[in-house]
């Protein structure tokens, strides 16, 4: 795996599938009564986020603490960003106080990328304007490969404002990867200019599609980055695409519903479908904390650092955990630490 995580893209099938396979072993940590392994301690996480979040930050802060790294929350409300200060400025500091991975989210498109030319340590992109958002494509895989056993051969279709989501872009190459078939649904005015280059299929025409789709991935139309109309009015766009009772029960009866969050309820998807058995929304929140806790993991190899499919980085982790192993019992560490290294060997 690349030292940094800033875009689906750049994830070979087999670093997409040993991030799931090793978030598979650490969601078990949840079940036990202390629910935290000594694997990244005396490592710094930084959480640096320049725009709102409520799931993606908190997840990423319990993941890092799960696996005892040193949290630094830092909001670009309340800091020196408001005065002024920049991006690099900003970075430069957090690396002066020892940051060994800096997990963005940032309003524009790229910064994910300008601070890995400009810090040592690891980037995890967790959300960069209109561009990637690969922490949730990979949580929303590791939902699907869970409630319906795999992702080889499904059909997908991710509905509503493709134009304005990360999310959509980052589970479009991701998916593909994994080898399911994409179809993006929205109005045209929706998509953007380029989406022909996409490895995807596009459709209009929401319910004739439904009876086809294992998964729905319904998106939140992003109002605040809408500077323009795109559709008519709100009641327009949901009776065209919007997901309500009627159209979930054109669906396969093992199809599942999806949504990254948060949700306009009534607009793109309809309360009753939100909170049906079918959807996942709740679950995908709790995948992406073991999700984040896999790609922490294996970005920071463990105690030894350095990138986790190379350069001993598996070995350091071991003999890391053989350190602490007064703590904790053999049986238990390599139930939830030795597995996770084994699958990216
Ligand atoms: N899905 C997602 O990124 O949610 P937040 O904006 O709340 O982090």
């Amino acid at each position: 795996m690349n030292r940094h995580l800033i875009s689906a893209a750049d994830l070979s099938l087999h670093d997409a599938v040993a991030i799931l396979d090793t978030a598979e072993e650490l969601s078990r940590l949840a079940e036990r009564p202390i629910p935290k392994l000594p694997t990244l301690r005396g490592r710094t996480v930084v959480n640096l986020f320049y725009e709102d979040s409520t799931r993606t930050r908190i997840s990423f802060e319990a993941a890092a603490k799960r696996l005892s790294a040193d949290v630094i929350n830092f909001s670009a409300k309340g800091s020196s960003v408001a005065k002024g200060e920049s991006l690099k400025d900003t970075a430069l500091t957090l690396q002066a106080m020892g940051a060994d991975a800096v997990v963005i989210r940032h309003h524009a498109s790229g910064a994910p990328h300008r601070l890995a030319e400009w810090i040592r340590g690891s980037v995890v992109n967790a959300g960069d304007g209109t561009h990637e958002h690969p922490t949730q494509a990979l949580l929303d895989a590791f939902t699907i490969r869970r409630r319906l056993g795999r992702l080889e051969g499904l059909r997908v279709a991710i509905v509503g404002d493709i134009l304005h989501s990360r999310v959509a872009r980052s589970n479009v190459w991701l998916l593909r990867t994994l080898g399911a078939r994409v179809t993006l649904v929205a109005p045209p005015t929706l998509l953007p200019v380029a989406v022909d280059t996409w490895l995807c299929e596009v459709s209009y025409d929401f319910s004739s599609l439904l009876p086809f789709c294992d998964v729905v991935m319904m998106l939140r139309v992003q109002h605040e980055r809408m500077s323009q109309a795109f559709f008519p009015s709100v009641r327009e766009y949901s009776r065209r695409y919007g997901l309500d009772n009627d159209r979930l029960a054109l669906l396969p009866s093992h199809a599942i519903v999806m949504h990254p969050g948060p949700m306009n309820r009534g607009v793109e998807i309809a309360a009753d479908v939100a909170d049906s058995p079918r959807s996942t929304i709740v679950e995908q929140v709790a995948n992406g904390v073991a999700v984040r806790m896999a790609v922490l993991y294996l970005l920071l190899g463990g105690a030894g650092g350095g990138a986790a499919s190379g350069d001993g980085a598996a070995e350091r982790a071991v003999s890391a955990e053989r350190s602490v192993s007064a703590e904790r019992s053999a049986a238990e560490q390599r139930s939830m630490v030795a597995e996770p290294v084994k699958a990216v060997r």
